[in-house]
C-alpha cells in the first residue's frame, strides 16, 4: 500500500504516474520537525537492518554509515568520500525488524544521514516545505519495489541493438577516426553494434550541427555505416553556444527559451563552446523546440543519442570569472600570506558548478519565477524529457536510443543512463556493480558504467576484468577521455582474450533482452541484492560484491588485479558456468565459500537449481544474432 503525504505545495516533477489521495504531512508516522526552512524526519533502525536505494550514488549496496545528498553533480572523481553523483534518486528502504519504503518528490536538494551521525538514526532534512513523501509498507523488498515501480510508470526499453557492444571516446574526431574504430573490431573479428561521437563532430560544439570539413556527406556516412551493421550515436550537450548566426542560439534568444538571470535577462555560463545560454527544459515549448532539434540528426539516419552536461555542468560564469580574475589583478604584486594565497586558488577552483551561479539562474514554471535552486535536481531529466518525448511523437515508443549523465525518478520511462566520469580503477568495477540494483530500484534499467573506466590510463586486465562485468550491463559501452591511452579491444596485446569477453556477451543477448522487457512489463530489476532472494542467509545479507541477475543466475566479477580468481559465497548449491568465447565450461557446487579459477578471458556465472538459460551463437553484430539458434545451459 502506498501512502502519499503532502506538504505545501509541491512542484509537480512529473515522477509519479500513479494518482493517490494526499494526506496531510502532519500524519507522517516519523518523529519530524521543520528547522530553518528545511523539513526534517527521522527513524530509528536495528543493528542489522539494511538500507538500500538512492540509484546513482556514491559507496555500497546497503547505504548505512554516510551521508547522502541529492543533488545532481558534475563531478569526475567518484571516491567514496563524496555524497553525490549525477543524479538524484530519492527512493530508499529499510529492511529488516521493519521493512519499508519511503519516495521524496521534491527536485530541490535532500540530505541523507544514514546512520553517519547517529548509527542507528536515519535522519532525512529536506531542503524546503513543499513536497510529497510516498511511503510504502507491507511487504518483502521486492514487493515494496514492484508497487513503487509501478507508481513511477513503465521503465524505457531501448532498440535491441543497443543490447549490442559499443565503443566510445571522446573523441573520434572525423569519419577516419570511425572507420579505423570499426575497421580495427572487424579485422581483430570482435562483435560491434555502435560507434560514439562525443563533442568533436560537432562545428565549435555547438549542438545539432556536424562539422563537415571532418564528415563530408554526413547522411550519406551515417547510411554507409549502418550498411555495415553500425549505429553512430551523437553526444548532445545542454547549453547552447553563443554566436549570432549559429540558429539553434538566435531562436533560444530571440524567443526568450533560455533560462533568466533575476533580471530577466539570459543566464550565460561557459561550458566546451564558450559561452552558452541553458534551454529552460521546464517549460513545455521550450522542450518541444529543443526536441525537435535533434530532427536535423534523425533526418541523417541516427537513431542513438546521450545526453550530457545536463545537471547542468557549468564551468565559469562571466560573473565569477571576472571576480576571481579582478581577485588576481588585486593581489598581484602583493606578498600573500599562506591563506591569502588559497582564497585566490580556490576562488579559480570553485569557479565550477558553483552555488552562486545556480542560484543566480532563474526557471518560468506555469508562468512563474522559479530560482533554480528549488527545481536543481529536475533539470537534465526534462532535457531527456525533451528528446523522448518528441522521438515517441515522431518514431514510437522505443526506437530511438537515448541515455542522460544527470536523471530524476520519472526520466527511466523515456531514457536509460550512465554512470558518469568514472576512473580506470579496479575499484571502480565494484562500484559500477553495486549501483545496479540500487538504478533498479528507481526504474532505471537500461544503464552501465564507462567500461574500462573514463578518467586516466587504463591497464590490458583491468579494461578485461570490467568488460567481464559489462557483458551484463544492458548497456555495455567502453568509454574514455581525452589523452588517455587507447581503450578499444583491439588496441591490446593478444586480443583474443577480448574477443572472448564480447562474444560471451553475444551469447547472451536474447536472454537479457528477454529479461530486460520481463522487468520493464512486470515492474521488476534485473540486479538484486543477494539478500532479495535468500532473506535468512546472513552471508548473503551482507554481500557487496555479487548480485542475482534475472530469476536464474548470480553473477561474481573479478574486481582485484594480479589474480587468477576469487572467492565467492553460494547461498544454495548452483551450477557453476564459465564462457569464454564459444567454449562453455560447467560445474555444480555446493551451498559455501568457494574459491574459483577465472582466467582473464572468462566470464564467471553461476546459474541457481532447476532453472536455465539461453545462449544463442556468437555473431559480428546484434542484427546477425538468431535467437531461434539458441541452446539451453546448463
Ligand atoms: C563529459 C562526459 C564524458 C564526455 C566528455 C566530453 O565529461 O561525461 O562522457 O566524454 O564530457 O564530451
Amino acid at each position: 500500500m502506498i501512502k502519499k503525504y503532502t506538504s505545501g505545495r509541491p512542484i509537480n516533477t512529473q515522477a509519479v504516474v500513479e494518482q493517490f489521495d494526499s494526506i496531510s504531512i502532519k500524519e507522517l508516522p516519523f518523529k519530524n520537525k521543520i528547522d530553518n526552512g528545511k523539513f526534517i524526519f527521522e527513524f530509528d533502525m536495528s543493528e542489522d537492518d539494511i538500507v538500500y536505494g538512492l540509484g546513482e550514488a556514491p559507496r555500497g549496496i546497503n547505504k548505512r554509515g554516510w551521508v547522502y545528498e541529492s543533488f545532481c553533480s558534475d563531478d569526475p572523481f567518484h571516491t567514496e568520500t563524496k555524497s553525490s553523483l549525477y543524479a538524484a534518486h530519492n527512493f530508499i528502504m529499510l529492511y529488516g525488524s521493519n521493512t519499508f519504503g519511503i519516495f521524496i518528490d521534491f527536485p530541490a536538494k535532500i540530505r541523507w544521514d544514514i546512520g553517519y551521525t547517529s548509527s542507528n538514526k536515519t535522519v532525512v532534512a529536506i531542503d524546503g516545505t513543499d513536497f510529497d513523501i510516498y511511503f510504502i509498507d507491507n511487504g518483502t523488498p521486492i514487493e515494496i519495489v514492484k508497487e513503487f515501480r509501478k507508481a513511477i510508470g513503465t521503465s524505457y526499453i531501448p532498440p535491441f541493438w543497443a543490447f549490442g557492444y559499443q565503443q566510445s571516446r571522446w573523441s573520434y574526431h572525423n569519419a577516419a577516426a570511425v572507420d579505423a574504430v570499426i575497421d580495427g573490431y572487424n579485422k581483430a573479428d570482435i562483435p560491434l553494434d555502435s560507434v560514439y561521437l562525443d563533442i568533436d563532430y560537432m562545428q565549435c560544439y555547438k549542438d545539432f550541427t556536424v562539422d563537415e570539413e571532418k564528415f563530408p556527406d554526413f547522411k550519406k556516412y551515417v547510411e554507409e555505416k549502418r550498411r555495415q551493421g553500425i549505429h553512430l550515436i551523437p553526444i548532445i550537450d545542454a547549453g547552447v553556444k553563443k554566436e549570432d548566426g549559429y540558429s539553434v542560439y538566435e531562436e533560444g534568444r530571440d524567443n526568450g527559451y533560455f533560462c533568466k538571470t533575476e533580471d530577466g535577462s539570459d543566464f550565460e555560463g561557459g561550458v566546451w563552446p564558450g559561452i552558452v545560454g541553458f534551454p529552460d527544459f521546464l517549460r513545455e515549448d521550450v522542450r518541444e523546440w529543443f526536441g525537435s532539434k535533434y530532427k536535423v540528426l534523425t533526418d541523417c539516419g541516427i537513431d542513438g543519442f546521450w545526453n550530457d552536461m545536463n545537471e547542468p555542468a557549468i564551468f565559469y560564469s562571466e560573473k565569477g570569472l571576472e571576480n576571481a580574475l579582478n581577485k588576481a589583478v588585486d593581489m598581484k604584486g602583493k606578498n600573500l600570506d599562506l591563506s591569502k594565497f588559497f582564497e585566490l586558488k580556490d576562488t579559480f577552483l570553485g569557479l565550477s558548478n558553483n552555488a552562486e551561479d545556480y542560484s543566480s539562474i532563474y526557471h518560468t514554471i506555469d508562468g512563474r519565477q522559479v530560482c533554480h535552486d528549488k527545481v536543481h535536481n529536475i533539470y537534465g531529466a526534462n532535457m531527456t524529457k525533451a528528446a523522448g518525448e518528441y522521438f515517441e511523437k515522431e518514431f514510437g515508443k522505443g526506437k530511438i536510443l537515448m541515455f542522460s549523465r544527470a536523471s530524476y525518478i520519472g526520466a527511466h520511462r523515456s531514457s536509460g543512463i550512465w554512470f558518469g566520469d568514472n576512473h580506470s580503477w579496479w575499484s571502480h568495477i565494484l562500484l559500477n556493480l553495486k549501483m545496479l540494483p540500487s538504478a533498479n530500484m528507481c526504474g532505471f534499467l537500461y544503464c552501465g558504467a564507462d567500461l574500462g573506466g573514463f578518467n586516466e590510463n587504463a591497464t590490458r586486465d583491468l579494461v578485461l576484468r570490467f568488460l567481464a562485468l559489462g557483458v551484463f550491463t544492458p548497456l555495455m559501452r567502453n568509454h574514455a577521455a581525452l589523452g588517455t591511452r587507447n581503450q578499444e579491444c583491439y588496441n591490446f596485446e593478444n586480443c583474443e582474450d577480448f574477443k572472448d569477453i564480447v562474444q560471451v556477451r553475444y551469447r547472451l543477448i536474447p536472454y537479457l533482452y528477454r529479461i530486460f522487457c520481463k522487468a520493464s512489463e512486470e515492474n521488476d530489476m534485473i540486479f538484486r541484492p543477494l539478500s532479495f532472494d535468500y532473506p535468512d542467509d546472513k552471508i548473503a545479507r551482507e554481500c557487496e560484491t555479487q548480485l542475482m541477475l534475472g530469476d536464474e543466475c548470480m553473477i561474481c566479477p573479478v574486481y582485484e588485479q594480479n589474480v587468477n580468481g576469487q572467492y565467492v559465497y553460494l547461498p544454495e548449491d548452483m551450477t557453476f558456468v564459465k564462457l569464454s568465447g564459444t567454449n562453455v565450461s560447467t560445474e555444480e557446487m555446493k551451498k559455501g565459500v568457494h574459491y574459483i579459477d577465472v582466467r582473464l578471458n572468462e566470464v564467471p556465472l553461476f546459474i541457481k537449481q532447476g532453472k536455465q538459460i539461453e545462449l544463442c551463437s556468437p555473431a559480428l553484430r546484434t542484427s546477425f544474432l538468431n535467437a531461434e539458434d539458441c541452446i539451453m545451459i546448463p
